[in-house]
C-alpha cells in the first residue's frame, strides 16, 4: 500500500517518452499533459488537436467564469453610474482584445507553450521568466482559485439564505470545502477532472443564455426605466481617475483568461491562422455576452438593488424565473465550480512544469505514480488558495490579483516591443499594429500606478514584496544552484520507476 502511495519523480526524460500521457485506464482522455506522442526518436510532439472551434471554446470557456455573476455590483459601486460602468465593461473587452492580439504575435513568433514564461525568456532572459513562474505559482494561480471558490460559495450559500445575508464564515467554510473537493477530484484522476470541466461548461452557457433571454423578454415588455439617465451619478458615487482603475480591475477579472490559448500554442493546428482568428472571434463574443447580461440585469432590477444584492444572478432569477428560480444559483454554482476546477487543473500543470525546470522545489514536480496527477503541486496550490480564502474577501483578492497580473501582461507588451528591436527579422506570421502593444503597455502602467496613488492598500505591497522575494530566491537557489543540506542532493534521474506498480 505504501508503495502505491509513493510519489516518484519523473524527470523530463520520462515525460519525453510520453509516460505522463498514459492514464490509468489507458483511454487517453483529454488533459493538459496528454496528447504527447512518443515518436521513434523519443522526442515529444504535442498533438495539434486544437482547431478554430476548440480554440474559441478554450478562450470563451476560460474567460466566462465567476466574474460576470459577481462583478457587476462592484463595478457599479466603483464607477458610480450605470453609463460609466457600461463603458468600463466594454473598454475591458477592448483592452483584452488588444492584449490578446499582441499575444497572438508573441505566440506565433515563439510557438512553445507556456506563454509569458517563454516570451520573457526570449526578450529578457531567465530572471524575469523565473519571476513570472514564481509569482504565478505563488500568487496568481492560487488567488484565481480563491476568488472563484469564494464566488462559488457565495452563490451556493445564497441559494439557501433567501431573506438574509449569509454569515461570512459560512461562505468561507463552503469555499474551503469546495477547494478540498476540487483537489480530491484533480488528484483522483485526470479524466474525472476534464469530465467535470466539460459538463460544467455547459451549465455556464445555460446560465448566460437564461439571463440574456430573460432580460430581453423584460426589455421587450418595456422595462427600460432603469436604463434611463444612465450617466446620472448615483448617491454617494464618485469617480476619480484612481478609482476608475480599480473599476477596471473588477471588470478585467471577468475577462481574465483572454491569453489562455497562448499556453497551449504547441497544440493548435495551423497556429499562425487559428490563434489570431480564435482571439478575434472569442473575445468580442464574450464582450457582447457581458454587455447584454449587464443590460439584462438592469431590465429586472434598479442599480441600487444591484449594488445591494450579494449575488446578482440570484436576485435576477428570483424576479424573473418564478418557480424555476433555483435554476440560477444552481447553474452559477456549477459554472464557478467548473472554473475553479479548470483553474486548479492548469495551476497543477504550471507548478509541475516550473519545478521541472528547476525553478521551484523539486518535490512539486512529483507525479502520483498510479494516478498520473501532479498531486504535490495541486496540494501546494490548494493550501495557498485556502490561506487566501481565509485572509481575504472577493474584492480585495481581485485587486490583489489584477494588480499582479497586469504587471506581467504589461511586461509581455514590453517583450513584444523589445523583440521588434532586437529580432527585427525573426519570422512573424502574425504581426499586430505597433499601436496595440504601445497602448496596452500604457494602460497597464496606468492600471498598476493609479490605484496605489489613489488609495494605497496593503495588498499591493504584498504583491510587490512577493515579486522582490522572488529575486532573493532566484540568485542563490536557481542561478547558483545551491541546495540546502536538509533537502538532500540526490540524483533523481537514478530513481527507477517500478513498472509493476504501473501495471497494477
Ligand atoms: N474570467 C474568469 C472569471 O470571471 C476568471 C479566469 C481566471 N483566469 C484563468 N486564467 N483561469 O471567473
Amino acid at each position: 500500500h505504501q508503495q502505491e502511495q509513493q510519489l516518484h519523480v519523473r524527470k523530463q526524460k520520462e515525460i519525453k517518452s510520453g509516460d505522463l500521457g498514459d492514464d490509468e485506464d489507458g483511454s487517453g482522455g483529454g488533459g493538459g499533459l496528454e496528447g504527447t506522442d512518443p515518436e521513434e526518436n523519443n522526442s515529444v510532439h504535442l498533438k495539434r488537436r486544437v482547431g478554430l472551434v476548440s480554440g474559441v471554446a478554450l478562450i470563451v470557456g476560460t474567460m466566462i467564469g465567476s466574474g460576470i455573476f459577481v462583478s457587476p455590483s462592484g463595478l457599479l459601486v466603483r464607477t458610480g453610474s450605470i453609463g460609466i460602468s457600461f463603458l468600463v465593461w466594454t473598454a475591458c473587452g477592448l483592452l483584452s482584445l488588444c492584449g490578446a492580439l499582441a499575444y497572438a504575435e508573441l505566440g506565433t513568433m515563439n510557438t512553445s507553450s507556456g506563454a509569458e514564461y517563454a516570451y520573457f525568456m526570449d526578450a529578457f532572459g531567465a530572471p524575469p521568466a523565473f519571476l513570472f513562474s514564481w509569482v504565478s505559482t505563488l500568487v496568481l494561480k492560487p488567488s484565481q482559485m480563491a476568488i472563484i471558490s469564494l464566488s462559488f460559495a457565495q452563490y451556493a450559500v445564497e441559494a439557501f439564505a433567501a431573506d438574509c445575508d449569509p454569515p461570512e464564515e459560512v461562505v468561507k467554510i463552503v469555499a474551503l470545502l469546495a477547494i478540498i473537493l476540487i483537489l480530491l477530484v484533480n488528484c483522483y484522476s485526470v479524466n474525472l477532472a476534464t469530465g467535470v470541466q466539460n459538463a460544467f461548461t455547459a451549465a455556464k452557457l445555460i446560465a448566460i443564455l437564461v439571463v440574456i433571454a430573460g432580460g430581453s423578454y423584460k426589455l421587450i415588455q418595456g422595462n427600460t426605466q432603469h436604463l434611463k439617465g444612465a450617466f446620472d451619478t448615483m448617491d454617494g458615487g464618485t469617480v476619480n481617475i484612481g478609482r476608475l482603475a480599480t473599476a477596471f480591475y473588477t471588470g478585467l477579472w471577468a475577462y481574465d483568461g483572454w491569453n489562455n490559448l497562448n499556453y497551449v500554442t504547441e497544440e493548435i493546428k495551423n497556429p499562425s491562422k487559428n490563434l489570431p482568428r480564435s482571439i478575434m472571434i472569442g473575445i468580442p463574443l464574450v464582450t457582447l455576452c457581458y454587455a447584454l447580461i449587464n443590460v439584462s440585469y438592469l431590465a429586472v432590477m434598479s442599480p441600487s438593488e444591484m449594488i445591494e444584492s450579494e449575488a446578482v444572478a440570484v436576485t435576477f432569477g428570483n424576479r424573473i424565473l418564478g418557480v424555476m428560480a433555483w435554476l440560477m444559483p444552481l447553474s452559477v454554482a456549477i459554472s464557478t465550480f467548473g472554473s475553479a476546477n479548470g483553474t486548479l487543473f492548469a495551476a497543477g500543470r504550471l507548478c509541475f512544469a516550473a519545478s521541472r525546470e528547476g525553478h521551484l522545489l523539486d518535490c512539486l514536480s512529483y507525479v502520483h505514480v498510479r494516478r498520473f496527477t501532479p498531486a504535490p503541486g495541486l496540494i501546494f496550490h490548494s493550501l495557498v488558495a485556502g490561506a487566501m480564502v481565509l485572509s481575504g474577501n472577493i474584492d480585495s483578492l481581485i485587486d490583489f490579483f489584477s494588480f499582479t497580473a497586469w504587471i506581467f501582461y504589461g511586461g509581455a507588451m514590453l517583450a513584444l516591443l523589445v523583440m521588434r528591436r532586437t529580432r527585427p527579422n525573426h519570422p512573424r506570421p502574425y504581426k499586430c499594429p505597433l499601436m496595440i502593444p504601445v497602448l496596452v503597455l500604457g494602460i497597464s502602467a496606468y492600471l498598476i500606478v493609479a490605484p496605489i496613488i489613489d488609495k494605497p492598500q496593503i495588498e499591493y505591497l504584498y504583491a510587490a514584496g512577493f515579486i522582490l522575494a522572488g529575486m532573493l530566491v532566484y540568485l542563490p537557489f536557481v542561478k547558483y544552484g545551491y541546495v540546502p543540506k536538509f533537502m538532500g542532493n540526490y540524483d533523481h534521474s537514478k530513481i527507477i520507476i517500478d513498472k509493476n506498480i504501473n501495471a497494477k
